[in-house]
């Protein structure tokens, strides 16, 4: 199927007025638990990994295949929304003073500027980004109803705040959903979650930092140049309006970039997720750039655009091979062997795991596991292609509060099969044979993953 970008805006926004009726469950107007965010999604859906979470259209049926039953799932989740970077928080508010310092006149749709006063924090979740996560916690347990009832998850978190955070609010979620079906509350609350360090020399699958020539090495040259490229083409149109609408700011590219930033960062410090008014600055086609941009920083940052992107997700792809194999770990990148030689911190033969992560970790770890490996690389001049025929973009993969479901399920017979969704879409999985549902046979699957078995480059990441 190919739409346009353009047909494809209008699909969600025909969604869009179908989700915007009162939902039943605990949600806020702009965000439900089954579609996650919902409001003007022909802009909201365009904002990188910046977009709130919502359920991206499948091209595959993403129910559970009738006459199959789900035998394990390993869910892997991004921390919901946040506020800006310590060091953007800065960057912005000393954006917005400039522009109030030296604008002469506002612009029509423009006024609202003067009187508006930066008051973002940095880094934490907002309370917008607690209940995406709450949420995501009720519709899990509600996919997997049947699991979710009588067994816990064994569950991870990367060791920053808002991470840890956001898996405490998930199992908030997840705890009331059980209750609410009745369960006995037989499991005491809160449950355990293994935070593993982000500190200097911790070895975490969930958060990169071992891998010197990656630190250090010309990648984030590599992501800058490409996107630098794509900045001198989509960019100054944009920022030749704001000039002719703040006359006297004398807005930079970058600034753009910042000014655009305010419209989602604005959006999610608000409970409940109101669209921004500097999101009203800007068109359709301005975000549909602005999502390409943000998309050629993951790619070319920590996917297959980069030499050593997808080998910071070879760790915790082997720790996933041993989950859905019911066999040790083995793997000689960034997993910790202690953690991993355990039964209390990596128990095996269950079949409900969650963890909780970064957008760029994320990123490297579907590249490890070869998701999106059959798209062409993002142009650093064009936006060529769809989103559809490329299948990969930062909102499609990573926005705030983004999920992937690896599951195994068995359907008639004893052979497992395996099947990956990101974001409620089925990414049909590659090199091993899939079927028409995206599906391998776990053999398959596992024979297909050669290069987190072979340690991607890590042998690159010290010479
Ligand atoms: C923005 O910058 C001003 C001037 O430096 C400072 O007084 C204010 O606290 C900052 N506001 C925020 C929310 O960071
Ligand atoms: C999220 O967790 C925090 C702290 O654990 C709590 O204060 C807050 O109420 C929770 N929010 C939701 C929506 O569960
Ligand atoms: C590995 O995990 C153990 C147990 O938590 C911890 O004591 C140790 O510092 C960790 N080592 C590395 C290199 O991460
Ligand atoms: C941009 O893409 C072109 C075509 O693929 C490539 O030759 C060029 O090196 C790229 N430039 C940068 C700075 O990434
Ligand atoms: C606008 O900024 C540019 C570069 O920062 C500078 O060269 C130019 O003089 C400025 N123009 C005005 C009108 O302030
Ligand atoms: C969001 O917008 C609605 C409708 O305009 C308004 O009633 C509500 O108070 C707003 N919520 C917040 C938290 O600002
Ligand atoms: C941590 O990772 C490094 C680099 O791969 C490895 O040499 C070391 O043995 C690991 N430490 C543990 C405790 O697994
Ligand atoms: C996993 O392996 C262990 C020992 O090797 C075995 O006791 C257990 O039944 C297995 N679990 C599953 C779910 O296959
Ligand atoms: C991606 O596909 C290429 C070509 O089929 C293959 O060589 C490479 O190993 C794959 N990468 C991953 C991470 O699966």
């Amino acid at each position: 199927m190919a739409y346009s970008w353009r047909s494809f805006a209008v699909l969600l926004f025909t969604l869009h007025v179908e989700a915007c009726r009162p939902a039943p469950q605990p949600s806020t107007s702009c965000d439900s638990v089954d579609r996650g965010y919902q409001c003007r999604p022909e802009i909201s859906h365009f904002w990188g990994q910046y977009s709130p979470y919502f359920t991206v259209q499948s091209e595959i049926d993403a129910s559970i295949p009738s006459g199959c039953e789900v035998t394990f799932v390993q869910m892997l989740s991004r921390h919901g929304a946040r506020d800006p970077t310590a060091s953007k928080t800065k960057t912005y508010n000393s954006t917005v003073a400039a522009i109030k310092k030296s604008t002469t006149s506002y612009g029509p749709g423009y006024e609202f500027i003067k009187d508006y006063e930066y008051t973002l924090g940095a880094d934490q979740l907002t309370t917008f980004g607690q209940q995406e996560l709450f949420n995501a916690g009720v519709k899990f347990f509600h996919r997997y109803e049947k699991f979710a009832r009588s067994t816990l998850p064994y569950f991870r978190a990367s060791g920053e705040d808002r991470v840890v955070e956001s898996a405490q609010n998930w199992t908030q979620g997840f705890h009331q959903a059980r209750l609410a079906a009745g369960n006995s509350d037989q499991d005491p609350f809160p449950y355990n979650i293994l935070t593993i360090s982000e500190d200097e020399g911790f070895n975490n699958t969930m958060s990169h930092s071992l891998c010197t020539n990656f630190e250090e090495g010309p990648n984030d040259e590599i992501k800058h140049n490409a996107q630098a490229i794509w900045k001198s083409v989509w960019l100054p149109p944009i920022t030749a309006r704001l000039n002719k609408n703040l006359p006297g700011a004398n807005i930079t590219a970058d600034q753009t970039v910042s000014i655009m930033d305010l419209c989602p960062f604005n959006t999610v410090a608000n409970a409940a997720g109101n669209i921004s008014e500097w999101c009203s600055l800007f068109t359709e086609d301005d975000w549909h750039g602005y999502d390409y941009y943000e998309s050629l920083d993951k790619y070319y940052g920590y996917s297959y655009g980069n030499p050593l992107g997808p080998t910071q997700g070879v760790g915790y792809t082997n720790e996933l091979i041993a989950r859905l194999t019911n066999s040790s770990v083995d793997d000689h990148t960034s997993t910790n062997s202690t953690l991993d030689g355990s039964a209390d911190t990596f128990p095996l033969g269950l079949p409900l795991y969650a963890d909780f992560s970064h957008d760029n970790d994320m990123t490297a770890i579907f590249s490890a596991m070869g998701l999106y490996n059959a798209t062409a690389p993002l142009s650093n001049d064009t936006i060529e292609t769809t989103a559809e025929t490329h299948g990969y973009s930062a909102s499609w993969t990573v926005p705030f509060a983004a999920r992937m479901y690896v599951e195994k399920m068995t359907c008639g017979s004893d052979e497992e099969l395996v099947r990956v969704l990101v974001n409620d879409r089925v990414i049909p999985l590659q090199n091993c044979g899939a079927d028409a549902l995206g599906r391998c046979t776990l053999d398959a699957y596992i024979s297909s993953l050669t290069f987190a078995q072979s340690d991607g480059f890590w042998d690159q990441c010290f010479t």
